[in-house]
């Protein structure tokens, strides 16, 4: 996190917002200060579609979608109805002791959305339980015990997940994590094979686009090659789509775009609508069997809520939803509008280096500029704090053009833009004016953008 305010008791801002007194007692006193510090605390009464908002009736457009989750938008009405009449039906939630039908046809439906022979579903509540099924899943498959992973990747924090990732930040502090992990360069095929030879590893587990590390895009001739070597040395080749999935990149996973057939699928965010948390693993027949590999061995590998009648209900009206309203394409679509439009800015900016991305999962990244007053300026504050200009810009966007975004993770000079695929023209048309104004104020010494940085600087050094 960007901020660590040193003061161990909790005071209460008088913009306090409803339930921030007992959320700072009862659940976490540094996420109210952080939100303080940074500017975007505010009394959110109302989310719809891509909008959020607040108790004076302010609208922010949501570029964030929950890191993910909003992919059909707000409380999508369909979605809403389909909730209520699953309530209503009173049917088995979650026995333990039956056969879930709404299981099997969600299970079948993605089968056939994410081909490639992935005919098994193993279903679970969130994107680190998907990675840890993963692990265990191929570990079974190839009495192999190493797990190879993407430097720079974001996987979860639950042990399995967090042991495959490189950035110390996640770690520090909590342990030893899990033996026998690896990470290599992202797009290094060189590093991986030379990994992979070994013969140890079970799986090679990465993203098909980073987020944490800046929105990477990786060539179709790594990602091919990727698949290639693995099957050469025996190792399962699996795609973390938790972010990724569910069209966000234009397509229903991103591994379409790349041709490739990964061995398990990991998907879970956008599943949930917004709503219902619910995740799953997409996986060969025989990888699945190699762990209910008898009668006896029916529920070795489970999960109490994974295919509950409600999450199952909620992913079946998600992908329903998205298929009615051409979520692929409105996210190819508004994906290059968005990229188009802020590169137009980049050629004229001294701070905008450029837009990347694909479908509506894109980064802007930022960069030093030339003239010689602004460059030490810049330097200056990321001196304070290398994360400091990240959240000015964040605070900006947020205040002067009411648009919710954030950092990508720790890769302080990349802006996520990942709304949700509903989104409409007229919103990717504000996101790309609110950047060209905040080029312009960035680069005026008097407008206000670096005094108002300086304040977040001293709140934050205040705690
Ligand atoms: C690519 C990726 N994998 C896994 C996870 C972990 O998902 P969850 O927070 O649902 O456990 C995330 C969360 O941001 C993610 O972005």
């Amino acid at each position: 996190m960007l901020f660590q305010p040193s003061s161990a008791a909790h005071t209460i801002p008088t913009d306090a917002v409803p339930g921030e007194e007992d959320y700072s007692k009862h659940v976490n006193p540094k996420w109210t200060k952080l939100l303080s510090i940074i500017g975007i605390k505010r009394n959110f009464v109302r989310c719809e579609g891509i909008n959020l908002i607040d108790s004076e009736g302010e609208v922010y457009r949501d570029f964030l979608s929950g890191y993910g989750v909003y992919n059909i938008g707000h409380h999508h009405p369909k979605l809403i109805a389909s909730l209520t009449d699953e309530l209503q039906r009173l049917g088995p939630t979650m026995l333990q002791s039956h056969i879930p039908e709404l299981a099997a046809e969600l299970a079948k439906k993605l089968t056939r959305l994410v081909g490639g022979g992935l005919t098994r579903t193993f279903f679970t509540s969130t994107g680190s339980e998907g990675v840890e099924s993963s692990i265990k899943f191929a570990r079974a498959y190839t009495k192999r015990d190493g797990i190879l992973y993407s430097n720079g990747g974001f996987h979860g924090l639950t042990y399995g997940a967090l042991s495959l990732m490189s950035n110390p930040w996640w770690k520090k502090g909590f342990g030893s994590m899990l033996p026998n992990t690896t990470g290599v360069p992202f797009g290094d095929l060189k590093s991986l094979e030379n990994e992979l030879r070994s013969k140890k590893y079970a799986a090679f587990i990465t993203e098909p686009v980073q987020g944490e590390s800046g929105i990477q895009v990786p060539t179709v001739e790594f990602m091919s090659e990727a698949q290639r070597l693995c099957r050469k040395y025996g190792t399962l080749f699996v795609l973390d789509e938790v972010q990724t999935g569910i069209y966000r990149t234009g397509k229903f996973i991103a591994a379409h775009h790349y041709d490739v057939e990964p061995d398990m699928v990991i998907l879970a965010k956008a599943m949930s609508g917004g709503l219902v948390p619910v995740g799953a693993l997409l996986m060969r027949e025989d990888i699945s069997d190699a762990v209910y590999s008898s009668v006896e061995k029916a529920f070795v590998h489970a999960s109490t809520f994974g295919e509950n009648s409600l999450g199952m209900r909620t992913a079946l009206t998600v992908l329903e939803i998205a298929e009615e309203e051409g979520l692929a394409e409105r996210a190819t679509v508004l994906g290059e509008r968005f990229r188009k439009g802020i590169n137009e800015i980049a050629e004229r900016s001294q701070f905008i280096k450029e837009s990347r991305g694909l479908g509506l999962m894109n980064g802007i990244e930022f960069m030093a500029p030339q003239s010689l007053k602004l460059k030490v300026l810049h330097a200056g504050f990321r001196k304070v704090h290398p994360g400091l200009l990240g959240q000015m810009i964040v605070k900006t966007l947020f205040e002067n053009s009411h648009i919710l975004t954030q950092m990508c993770g720790h890769t302080y000079d990349v802006v996520k833009a990942v709304p949700p695929l509903v989104a409409s023209e007229e919103d990717i048309d504000h996101y790309i004016e609110a950047i060209a104004s905040l080029s312009e104020i960035m680069e005026n010494t008097n407008a206000g953008f670096w005094s108002q940085g300086l304040k977040i600087g001293l709140r934050a050094v205040a705690g």
